[in-house]
């Protein structure tokens, strides 16, 4: 394995806004952020363009990344520069490209430390360390995605799973450099995980210890011990490890969740480990204790964080879930197939794969939707996005109406007034899927109110939902035969994307849009662009 180096990472005061200047490019040489071979590769294809995962960008959509929703690429050898907001973000969040595949090797954390003059909402850790899981690719993944884009069929997995640019012990040839992590016996660490990785959920342990979950996505949650956790795409956790264990060193290893065949070899499903080593002399048991993971395809396991996770909601921490909504939407979520016709199609039973929600394949227009909406540009997406009506089918029953099999192919957004209060529910379907959709709202964070497996009830699962203390996040696992319900205030006008963070799903139309439309006031209306914007 070639040499990767540490991401980088901003520390930023949730009280200031930063600015990242300059190309990405000559950003990532600097800090020696990504992979370098395959960064220059990534380069010559095409200039990076990021994301500002969960960062809520309050009134500023204009540098919130995505291609084609809030802007245009940035072209090889031109700059934009990045403008950083943060509401109440706080904890762990990163950044990452929206361009193609870009972000499998260029992303990073941010990490947002308490205000100046206030504490963690736990107790102090003595060092902290960053944990970013993510992927080893030998080719180029841009033709990787290509390439399935042509065949119809699903993407090539990649080469490795990695902790920290490093797959680990298990792969000989770069063992010398497997990620070491370095103990002090009786003292508590804070580590700041984030899943990187283009497809993959993971189940992530550490052996003999327990890691006890203070935070997710950009806020913090009421304490919660777990002996593995899983993380889905486009997720953070901040977890509390405690060196209390017999001084030796000891294995943490990541490998994927998938409901598919393993033989259906589209996930990597290697093993990535690295190494937490106490300090100190004694003889290191040989080799170092693996940690017990769920199997790969346990359903169970993959919710039981989600089952369990919630906000603070305290005075310092305060939970605003909406108690009523004045929008309620319905989206189902699906993967779909197309029958072949005239065509060569190397998907399942020699179909060609879709994606979808509400049965509408996102395309991607050409010049983007913040620009079109702002200057009222016409012809570029329609805003008649549906919600579908509830109860109509049984989504997760085996077979569903061919109507909700083979979706259409439009650029739809939905408007939303100022400050309505907003409900989705996430309806998975099972048309075709190996995995639960991770989906990432942009501007906003969002309280996950309820769950469930099956079909949402519209009479009986509400009456379950938590309203005192669900979690605040921005990306949510979406069972494949289950839903998510979510709640925000849409306080934040602008233009934001929404998408399921499995980046083939996305890449085959797993998304939509939303526009926020500006208030009365001055202070909740959009700002106006800057002067560098990318032009189409
Ligand atoms: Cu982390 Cu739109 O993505
Ligand atoms: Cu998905």
């Amino acid at each position: 394995m070639g040499h990767a180096a540490l991401p980088v990472f901003y520390n930023v005061d949730p009280s200031h806004v930063r600015k990242q200047t300059g190309s990405y490019a000559q950003a990532f040489a600097k800090h020696g952020g990504v992979y370098k071979e395959q960064m220059e590769k990534v380069i010559k294809w095409r200039e990076a363009l990021t994301e500002l995962h969960g960062v809520n960008m309050p009134r500023y959509p204009w540098t919130d990344g995505p291609e084609y929703i809030t802007q245009c690429p940035i072209q090889p050898g031109s700059k934009f520069s990045q403008k950083i907001i943060l509401s109440s973000e706080e904890g762990t969040i990163w950044w990452h490209a929206h361009s193609d595949w870009t972000r499998a090797t260029v992303h990073g954390a941010i990490i947002v430390y308490p205000k100046n003059g206030t504490k963690y909402p736990f107790h102090k850790p003595n060092a902290e360390f960053l944990i970013i899981l993510g992927q080893w690719w030998k080719s180029d993944v841009n033709a990787v995605r290509d390439e399935g884009l042509a065949t119809g069929a699903d993407p090539n997995a990649s080469d490795a799973l990695l902790i920290n640019g490093q797959p680990g012990d298990l792969y000989p040839c770069s063992k010398s450099s497997t990620f070491k992590l370095t103990v002090d016996h009786g003292k508590t660490y804070l580590l700041r995980i984030i899943n990187a990785a283009l497809h993959e959920a993971l189940f992530f342990a550490i052996a003999k210890h327990k890691m006890t979950v203070v935070g997710t996505d950009g806020s913090y949650t009421k304490p919660l011990t777990r002996d593995y956790i899983t993380i889905f795409p486009g997720q953070t956790y901040n977890v509390l490890l405690e060196a209390n264990q017999r001084p030796d060193h000891y294995y943490m290893a990541a490998i994927t969740y998938s409901v598919a065949p393993k033989y259906r070899n589209f996930y990597d499903n290697t093993t990535t480990t690295a190494i937490v080593q106490y300090r100190g002399y004694y003889t290191p048991s040989s080799p170092p204790s693996m940690p017990h993971l769920p199997a790969y395809n346990d359903t169970n396991a993959s919710v039981q964080v989600m089952a369990s996770l919630r906000s603070l909601a305290n005075a310092e921490h305060p939970c605003n879930v909406p108690l009523s909504t004045s929008t309620n939407l319905i989206y189902t979520v699906s993967v779909n197939t197309y029958p072949c016709i005239n065509d060569s199609c190397a998907g399942a039973n020699g179909t060609r794969f879709s994606s979808s929600i509400n049965n509408i394949s996102f395309h991607s227009p050409t010049i983007d939707i913040l620009e079109a909406y702002y200057y009222n540009i016409s012809g570029v997406y329609g805003d008649k996005f549906p919600s579908v009506p509830p109860l109509v089918f049984d989504f997760t029953a085996d077979y569903l109406p061919l109507v909700y099999e083979l979706p259409s192919s439009a650029t739809e957004v939905r408007v939303l007034e100022y400050n309505s209060t907003v409900e989705i529910v996430l309806q998975g379907t099972t048309v075709v899927s190996g995995t639960h959709h991770p989906m990432h709202l942009h501007g906003h964070s969002f309280y996950v109110v309820g769950w469930g497996f099956g079909n949402f009830d519209e009479n009986r699962d509400p009456l379950r939902y938590n309203l005192v203390d669900p979690p605040l996040q921005n990306t949510i696992s979406v069972p494949s035969k289950g839903w998510v319900a979510i709640r925000f205030e849409a306080s934040n006008p602008g233009v934001w994307f929404m998408h399921c963070h499995v980046e083939r799903h996305l890449t085959w139309g797993m998304e939509t849009a939303f526009i926020v439309k500006n208030g009365k006031h001055p202070e909740a209306q959009m700002l106006p662009p800057p002067s560098d914007m990318p032009p189409c």
